[in-house]
This record gives C-alpha cells, structure tokens and sequence, in this order.
C-alpha cells in the first residue's frame, strides 16, 4: 500500500515547510516538492499541516488504582488518544507487590494484546525489590524493550519507595542504559497531613490540594534530581506542577546534568479554585501532584518554552465522575486520583500555546512528539517526518473551530477538563504506519492493529 499525500505544511521539531509525502508500505519513502509518485491512496493536505504523529509518554490505561480501575481500557483510551492525534503511547506497567518484574509486564501485556488502535510501549513502575522482584531481575526488562523504570515518592503504602531503593534502582539504571523516572512529592510529609485534614474533618476536594503544598513537590524533585547525580543515571522528572520543582530542574539542566522534565495539558488551563466547584465538581480535578495557584501556568509556559521543561504528556488517567470519583463523596483522600487528556492535548497547546503566541509550531512538535520520541528510545523511527520513519503522520486543519465537549470524546470517560473551551485547530486524519487510521471522523481499523513496540536504550536510535 503507498499513500501520498500532497501540497500540505509539513511541521518537524526543526522546520516548516510546504510538500508532498509518500509512503510505501509502513515507512515515509520521500519528502519532497510537487513528488511524482503512483500511489493507491492521495490525500490533498492543501491548507492543512502535516505533523509527526503525537507521542505520549505517560498514561495510565486499564489501571487498578483508589480501590477501582481506570475507566479506559486499551481500546477505548487509545480510541481517544487517535482522534486526538497521538499515534503512539507509553502506559506504566505496575510491579505489584511479591511480583516479579516480568510478571507485572506480562500481565500489561495481557491488557493490551489484541485491543490497540494506536502504537504503544510500557514503562516499568519498581515497588518492591525485597518480596517480588530483585536488581537481578530488574536489568533484564530492557531486553524486552522496556527502556525506563519509574518510582514514586508518593502514595505511601502504595507506591512508594524509600531513597535506598531510588538510589539503587538509579544505579542499575546507569547501568543497563534504562532511563529513570520519578514522581517526585514527599509522600512520608503527605501522609501526616493527610491524615491531620481527615482527623479535623476537613474532608472536601480542596484539601487534596492543601495537604500536597508545592514544598513538597519541590523537596522530592531536588531530592531525586541529586540522587540521581550521585547514581549517574539520567533522570525524567514527570508531571512537573510548580515553579518549586521547575527551578531545581531549571538549575540541573543549566548545570549539563542529564535531567529533564514533563509537565502536563492540565496544569496549564486548571487551578486550585476548581476544586470548589459546587456539588462534589471538584472531585474531576483530583489528580497528583494537585492543582496549584494560578500563578504557577505562566512560569510552565516559560519553562516549556525555555527547555526548562522538555515535554508535554497527558497523565491520562480516567475515573468517571459518577460512579468512580464519588468513592469519596465523603473524604477527599478516598477520591481516586487522575484526569482524562488523552484526546484533549494536541487540540488545547495548539490552541492556546501556538494560536496565542506563547509556543511556535516547531517547538509544540518538539514537546508532543520529537522529545517523547528521542528521550524513550523511539527516535528517528517515531516523532518526525523523514525518509525511513514509520508513517505516523496526523493532517491537521489550523483553522477549523471545534468545541471540547465530552458528549462527542471517543475515551469512555463522563467529564473532560476543558468542557465548552472553543479551540481553532482540529484533526482531519491520522496515519500510522501507513494506514489511515482516523479520516473523515470514523476509525478505520480493528482493535489489534496496534502494535507493541520494543524501545531502544537511554541515547540509542531506534531505526
Ligand atoms: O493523579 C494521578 N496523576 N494519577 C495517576 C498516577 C500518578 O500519580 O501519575
Ligand atoms: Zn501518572
């Protein structure tokens, strides 16, 4: 099968210019002007952009988590995630406790074989090295493409892992050539304060946000950030909230350390007052790290723009309003934590971060889909538009207007952050590998065309 697809502007993390693209078979064969080339399908992308494919590097799909489970599975989140323009995802695979690392990937890989619309990778979340998995262990998940391993200094009793194991898993880390992730907020401090907000029967969503100050955000990234140093190991700080972690990862990367960070869709758009949303509205902003002061939006904008701050994920991590976040119509701390974005992310940083002049198209390309690509070993066979990379390609109207309303979202959750924000930008079609795989508001492939891919180590190409 060939595709070309003609007179569009093309848009890369370096350039912005006006041509045709053709493919053959999976892969983009020639980029080029006025391309003469047979083809089996033509797609006239006059007027419209022609971008890599969108990448996210942090979901959480099919997720057992608050005492329930994520509302989108791998078919509906990748659903949404494809009509949204992302093309490729990297969904957390979770060691539970007395499971061997191996375990807990085969376990996602039984979540996700046979359901995927888009392509997908995992990461590898360490929450025991004593019962379940060991170090031993744990250096050979890269074999099976799973190039990061991610540990939380939140969630005490859940997730969380103490400095020994950080500093250890870090150390392996610089070793295998795995990529070390952290969720950095000082779980042990949280836990106090939770506990102090339940025992003053202080229990409404906005105590979420006061029992995770931005201290301590800022405490576990710095933290981290020299841990990490001392390991050798590179480090990907994600859901970056507050200028108290911006500035120690600021101050990393000024220094040349190996140190970037994430931030995510929602951190730019909701503050702490929507907590306060009346009739229990709140609970849909109940994520963590929490929403912060308003004040905290123009410094991420800063810092994405700056390299501060290196990418823009989703943190996709679905509950429905009525029936799933109600588990804590009573007590904040039973609210499962996390939002949807999936479908909602390239449509809002184009909107607000391109159209209002705060990012250029070049860097919204750089920070959706180059940096996830080139930081998760996915680069040069994802998150551009070359000869030689898979045809992941998202044709994308600048100026059509659309309407963000969860009523018309693919995913199967029942609010969307952004409900009723008008946006100018949509998705017209989205290829990957080749076949479309979004045109003319349809999906046009089956569950299981989705595809596993095995990612390359901490610097390598994935050719
Ligand atoms: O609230 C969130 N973000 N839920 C997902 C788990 C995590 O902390 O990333
Ligand atoms: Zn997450």
């Amino acid at each position: 099968m060939s595709v070309l697809i003609k007179g569009g502007r093309v848009v890369t993390a370096a350039d912005t210019f006006l041509a045709d693209v053709h493919v053959e078979g999976e892969r983009i064969s020639r980029v080029g002007t006025s391309l003469e080339a047979d083809a089996d399908i033509v797609v006239d992308a006059t007027g419209k952009l022609v971008l890599p494919g969108a990448i996210d590097p942090h979901t959480h799909l099919d997720m057992p988590f608050g005492g329930t489970v994520t509302i989108d599975d791998f078919t509906s989140g990748q659903t949404a995630a494809v009509f949204g323009g992302t093309t490729c995802h990297i969904d957390f695979a979770i060691q539970s406790r007395g499971q061997t690392f191996n375990e807990a990937l085969d376990v996602w890989h039984g979540k996700a074989d046979g359901k995927g619309v888009i392509d997908y990778g995992f990461h590898i979340i360490v929450t025991d090295l004593e019962e379940g998995g060991s170090l031993e262990e744990l250096a050979t998940v890269p074999d099976r493409g799973v190039t990061s391993y991610k540990m939380l200094m939140a969630y005490k009793g859940v997730f969380l892992v103490d400095d020994e194991t950080l500093f250890e898993v870090m150390r392996l880390a610089a070793r295998t050539g795995a990529l070390s992730m952290i969720h950095g907020e000082n779980g042990d401090v949280i836990d106090v304060l939770v506990k102090q907000a339940v025992a003053d029967g202080n229990l409404a969503p906005r105590y979420h946000a006061l029992t995770r100050p931005p201290e301590l955000e800022g405490e576990a990234t710095n933290r981290a950030i020299q841990i990490a140093h001392v390991a050798g190991s590179p480090l990907y700080v994600v859901h970056v909230t507050c200028k108290d972690a911006v500035h120690p990862i600021a101050k990393a990367r000024r220094a040349g350390w190996d140190v970037w960070g994430e931030t995510c869709t929602q951190y730019f758009f909701v503050d702490v007052t929507d907590l306060d949303e009346p009739d229990f509205g709140g609970a849909k902003y109940v994520f963590s790290p929490p929403v912060r002061d308003k004040s905290n939006q123009p410094v991420l904008w800063d810092a994405v723009r700056t390299d501060a701050l290196s990418v823009i994920s989703t943190d996709h991590c679905a509950f429905l309003l009525d029936g799933q976040k109600t588990l804590g119509k009573d007590d904040f701390s039973k609210i499962p934590n996390g939002a949807p974005g999936l479908e909602e992310r390239l449509k809002m940083i184009h909107h607000f971060g391109v159209n209002e002049g705060r990012i250029t198209l070049n860097r919204m390309v750089e920070l959706l889909s180059t940096n996830p690509a080139r930081l998760f070993g996915l680069y040069p066979r994802k998150g551009t538009i070359a000869p030689g990379s898979d045809a992941d390609i998202v044709i994308f109207d600048p100026a059509r207007k659309t309407t963000l309303t969860a009523a018309t979202m693919h995913g199967n959750q029942d609010y969307t952050l952004y409900e009723g924000t008008e946006v100018t930008g949509d998705v017209d079609t989205v290829l990957i590998r080749g076949t479309v795989v979004v045109d003319g508001g349809e999906l046009k492939v089956e569950p299981g065309f989705g595809r596993f891919v095995k990612r390359a180590r901490f610097g390598q190409h994935l050719v």
